[in-house]
């Protein structure tokens, strides 16, 4: 009886074995319709809105018009020179030069992309989580998407919202040349938190530290020079 019982139940697992794997084929042979091309015969049912299929003409208007109303505020035009102010500090120590090429690490809306390009600097890559085109595209700090040494200069101004800080920090000495230059930008500090930041770093060696006013908030700008 319990044999029986025992075959019955093989069979039966077997079945539905069988079953699943057809469904898997059958699901896997069809692919969604996603995007119904514009002139299919009319389903009401299946019509999109035609943004789903077809949004980079509308999106990109949309996207200039918020670009122009946002850096024609005040609020982008001080952030802003207060940015190329700081900016012209790192080049007076003869740091930055219209042909270093800049990395900005989680770049928010991307003031300080904008502050060096208007200063002249040609090559400048600004990355956040979430995108801001055309100044910032859209990259994970702990894993930027370049390969090792193609920047002269990294610079960040947001490393205390980091999940990970050690991870964000070798990303960024990663991303830096040997000889090239980490300019980080915290929340004004004193020594204590300031080695706490420098020990995050293990390939660039300490060059000093500076309590700035950026963007109206009291900050400490740390240089770290990457060694080879
Ligand atoms: C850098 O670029 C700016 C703006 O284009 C220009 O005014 C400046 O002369 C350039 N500096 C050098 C050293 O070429
Ligand atoms: C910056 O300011 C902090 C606190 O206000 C102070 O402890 C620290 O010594 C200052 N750092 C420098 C380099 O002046």
């Amino acid at each position: 009886m319990e044999r029986h019982i025992r075959r019955f139940l093989n069979k039966l697992s077997f079945a539905s074995i069988a079953i699943a794997t057809l469904t898997l084929i059958i699901l896997f042979l069809q692919t969604p319709q996603t995007c119904i091309p514009p002139n299919s015969p009319s389903k009401p049912h299946l019509k999109f809105p035609k943004s789903s299929c077809d949004s980079t003409p509308r999106e990109l208007v949309s996207i200039d018009k918020k670009n122009k109303r946002l850096w024609s505020s005040n609020d982008w035009k001080k952030k802003l020179s207060s940015f190329i102010h700081f900016f012209q500090s790192i080049q007076d120590l003869g740091l930055l030069h219209n042909h270093t090429k800049v990395i900005c690490v989680s770049a928010g809306a991307g003031h300080e992309v904008m502050a060096l390009s208007q200063m002249g600097v040609h090559d400048v890559t600004g990355v956040e989580l979430i995108d801001s085109p055309p100044l910032v595209s859209r990259a994970d700090p702990h894993n930027l998407p370049f390969f090792d040494h193609v920047f002269d200069l990294a610079f960040t101004a947001h490393l205390a919202e980091a999940l990970f800080p050690s991870r964000f920090v070798s990303e960024m000495e990663r991303a830096v040349r040997p000889d090239g230059v980490c300019v980080i930008v915290v929340e004004e500090c004193g020594d204590y938190e300031v080695k706490e930041i420098v020990g995050l770093f293990m390939k660039s060696r300490f060059v000093n530290s500076i309590n700035v006013t950026l963007t109206g908030l009291k900050m400490t700008r740390i240089l770290m020079k990457r060694t080879s």
